[in-house]
């Protein structure tokens, strides 16, 4: 070793780390309580919530239950939801009719939310895959092999009225289907619904990371033998490897009468949050999915990673690449720990 080896350097970066304070003043991207939106679980009965085996500290939420969550929610700071229905056997049909039912379970949590907290924002998912029997986004030809984009546009359309008329200051198309930002815009301009926004799930990867979703709202097919199967959405969601088409997909849902476009899932695509925020004016929404929690929480728990580094390393590389708002089930825990 030798001691006395000097460079001469006049810029040293690390000036500008050598203290916390420094390291504070420096820094580029906060993320922050407001940018948060908490995506939230919701199912029938009363006084219960479970927790979802493969998400830990995430329950599904009965009703009453899910207006005790909000109420703590909102004491913390956290004012939007987005929340998504487990729906009973019963209800799912090759039609989907329950999904525009005025008194579905998805509309009747979003009023009694906007009843109790009217300040909370409540974002409704406007998608066919929990009301439908297959759990697909939309209806089935007779093949049973494609689904059929304008009778699901249809449909959706209704949703989406019904889930505003329910109070959803929001609605969030995440089916993929082509043109239906424009129906739904148009349907909700007719029933006067003019001042309700959509937040268009634009560039929906065909990931597989939602795989504890589909078995929070028990949209994943069964079990065959000991390998759980899930849905090929790669029909209607985007193809992983591309980039273009996102943009495409982004300009489209602009064009079509958009208010803030979404990029899903967040971290395996950074890249697509980038650039789709440098080609639209609109806020640019990201959403940290099921998939991505749950592999921070088991290798946490497994002992590998640390838990609160990884999850908001997680979270500012989100909000960096260019996310004004971010879709986190961490976001009650994120907000704990960083008061
Ligand atoms: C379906 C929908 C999915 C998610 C939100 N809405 C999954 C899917 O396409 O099957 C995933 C969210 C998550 O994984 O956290 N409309």
């Amino acid at each position: 070793m030798n001691e006395n080896f000097k460079l001469y350097i006049s810029k040293r970066p690390r000036r500008l780390r050598k203290s916390q304070a420094i390291l504070n003043l420096c820094t580029e991207t906060r993320v922050s309580v407001q940018d948060l939106i908490l995506p939230v679980f919701v199912k029938e009965g009363l006084n219960g919530a479970d927790e979802i085996k493969s998400m830990p500290k995430i329950y599904r939420h009965t009703i009453d239950s899910l207006l005790r969550y909000c109420q703590k929610a909102l004491e913390v700071g956290i004012n939007a939801i987005a929340p998504f229905p487990m729906v009973d056997a019963i209800d799912k049909s090759l039609d989907a009719r329950e999904a525009h039912n005025p008194m579905s379970l998805a509309n009747r949590a979003i009023s009694a939310v906007k009843k109790h907290f009217p300040e909370m924002l409540v974002i409704a998912d406007i998608a066919l895959d929990p009301y439908t029997s297959h759990g697909h986004d939309g209806i089935l030809d007779e093949s049973g092999e494609w689904i059929l984009n304008d009778t699901t546009v249809g449909i959706l359309s209704d949703m989406a009225v019904s889930a505003a008329e329910a109070g959803a200051d929001i609605v969030a198309p995440s089916d993929m289907m082509d043109g239906r930002v424009g129906a739904i815009r148009e349907a909700l301009d007719e029933n006067n619904l003019t001042d309700t926004a959509i937040m268009a799930y634009s560039a929906k990867y065909a990931s597989a990371f939602y795989g504890p979703f589909r078995d929070a709202i028990g949209s994943a097919p069964k079990a065959k033998g000991k390998t759980k199967k899930y849905l090929d959405k790669r029909g209607y969601q985007l193809n992983p490897a591309n980039a273009n088409e996102a943009i495409k997909e982004a300009l489209l849902d602009e064009d079509e009468g958009a208010d803030i476009v979404m990029v899903k899932p967040a971290m395996a695509y950074l890249d697509i949050i980038a650039k789709v925020k440098a080609n639209t004016t609109l806020p640019v929404a990201a959403y940290q999915v099921s998939g991505e929690y749950s592999m921070i929480w088991a290798s946490a728990q497994k002992g590998w990673l640390d838990y609160q580094r990884t999850r908001d390393e997680a979270l500012v590389s989100i909000k960096r690449a260019g996310a004004d708002m971010i879709l986190t089930y961490f976001a009650n825990d994120f907000i704990e720990t960083n008061k």
